[in-house]
């Protein structure tokens, strides 16, 4: 290690998410075992994107290990806006169903907007639908989406402090940038968002304490952009020639963050955890249980 440089720690998504995904196994066994059903996710997947297919076979694999039920609604790509919607109001009428989680992106010309506000808010496990994000807003409670849970399950468990951080989120998505940034904020840190628009990308991500990398740009921030010992988030998962890269430039970050999460195995298994817990929440607050 060269002068100014320091260790970084790399996060190992899964060994966290499993040990979370075991507390929510023996959470959901207890439940089961006082005669209860066990809480119940819905999927629905419209056409074969294969990244999305991918998720899915993720996400069923999880609920199965948490001994939660899981069902699946394919739709073929020619699937209307009415038939998506349909079946978003069958499982919204189905009080077996907990959750419900419409696989994103829709193919076109779905309106994906339509359909999330087609999902009852108190089985919103994605945390998208406008009473849920206008929840997070209000600081009041409600399902928060999932991959932001996961980043700062990650920042808890490796004890960064956020009161007064400066924390950067690149990107400005709904799923990801946005309710990070309110999550963060709602932990007192001082957070700047930033987008493709923004004048002099590198030079803010420098002041960066906590970096969120959630722009779906593959390497998009360099070494230098990083501060010594900046605790570095990345959920970029993009592939270049076959091979999978996040939107930090891994390599040149190690020796500059004290914390670095891979693009493969990061916050990925996270996500899915927090899925089951939200499905588990949904379940909790629906039947009292
Ligand atoms: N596609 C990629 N990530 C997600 C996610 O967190 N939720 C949904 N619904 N679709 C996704």
């Amino acid at each position: 290690m060269s002068e100014g440089e320091r260790a970084t720690v790399i996060v190992d998504g899964m060994a966290l998410a499993n040990e979370l995904r075991e507390a929510l196994r023996i959470e959901v066994a207890s439940i089961v075992a006082r005669g209860l059903r066990a809480p119940c996710l819905a999927v629905v997947l419209v056409g074969d994107n294969p990244a999305s297919l991918s998720y899915i076979r993720g996400k069923r694999r999880a609920c199965e290990r948490a001994g939660m039920a899981s069902r699946e609604h394919d739709l073929p790509a020619t699937a209307t806006q009415h038939e998506v919607e349909s079946v978003v109001a069958e499982l919204n009428a189905d009080d077996s169903v907990d959750g419900i989680l419409v696989q994103l992106p829709l193919p076109k010309p779905l309106d994906a907007s339509g359909v999330i506000l087609a999902i009852d808010p108190a089985k919103d496990v994605d945390g998208l639908h406008p009473e849920n994000a206008g929840r997070l807003v209000a600081g009041l409670p409600g399902l928060r989406p999932c991959t932001p849970l996961g980043i700062l399950e990650v920042l808890d468990r490796h004890g960064v402090r956020l009161e007064g951080a400066h924390a950067v989120v690149v990107g400005r998505s709904t799923l990801v940038g946005k309710p990070v940034a309110l999550l963060l904020v709602e932990r007192n840190a001082t957070v700047t968002i930033c987008h493709s628009r923004t004048r002099d990308l590198a030079g803010v991500c420098r002041e960066a304490d906590v970096l969120v990398a959630a722009a779906g740009s593959p390497l998009l921030l360099k070494g230098d952009w990083i501060k010594l010992g900046a605790a570095v988030v990345d959920i970029g998962v993009n592939v270049i020639d076959g091979r999978q890269v996040g939107d930090v430039d891994f390599d040149a970050a190690l020796g500059r963050a004290s914390l670095l999460t891979p693009s493969r195995g990061g916050v990925g298994p996270l996500t899915i955890t927090m899925l089951l817990h939200n499905t588990l929440a949904a379940y909790r607050r629906r039947t009292g249980a």
